[in-house]
């Protein structure tokens, strides 16, 4: 036993959360990706919010968009700041000397999606360490595809997402509202 406590503590350098990246598409952030943002905030000295813009071909909102959005939401948490990144999420981690990937798990669904990436970015650079964190549990049923869907058949989504989302996505959608 102590044997390989021995083992994995040689394997495993001592790991400070200075620097966090929490990455998603967030087409729109919504009030799930803001409680995970809070508590990585509390955990980790910095949190950069990393907005894919690989995924913007089949995003509602341009990258440029989702990050004035994510700015806006995210000013009064210390330690936050927000940018696009292309290609492997990996390569931008180590690019930005950061020491973990903050990612939300909602539900059992997300399990399999999430542990086949964070195994993989494993397996890419092993020194980067994906951290899970679960957001309160009223926000727990939101994601941003039903947000949309929701939007898109006209109706009111400022429940689940910032004023300024809202008002982007109408603007997107056609939709003008008060
Ligand atoms: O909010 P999402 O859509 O669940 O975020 C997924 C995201 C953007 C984090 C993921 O697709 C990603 O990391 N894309 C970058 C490309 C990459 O590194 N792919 C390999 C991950 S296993």
């Amino acid at each position: 036993m102590s044997c390989i406590v021995a083992t994995i503590k040689t394997a495993l350098k001592p790991l400070k959360m200075q620097k966090a990246i929490y990455p998603g598409s967030f087409d729109p952030l919504h009030n799930g990706h803001l409680d995970v943002i809070s508590r990585a905030a509390r955990l980790c000295d910095s949190v950069v919010v990393a907005v894919a813009a690989n995924s913007s071909k089949n995003a509602l909102l341009s990258t440029a968009k989702r990050i004035e959005i994510i700015e806006d939401a995210t000013a009064a948490i210390p330690g936050v700041s927000v940018t696009e990144f292309d290609g492997l999420l990996v390569n931008f981690v180590i690019e930005q000397k950061a020491d973990c990937i903050i990612r939300g798990l909602r539900a059992i669904s997300d399990f399999e999606y999430e542990f086949q990436m964070a195994l993989m970015n494993r397996q890419l650079q092993s020194s980067v360490e994906t951290i899970f964190l679960m957001p309160n549990q009223e926000h727990i049923y939101l994601s941003s595809r039903i947000i949309k869907e929701i939007a898109g058949t006209g109706n009111d989504v400022r429940d689940f997402i910032s004023e300024k989302a809202a008002a982007a996505i109408d603007k997107k959608l056609g939709f003008k509202k008060t």
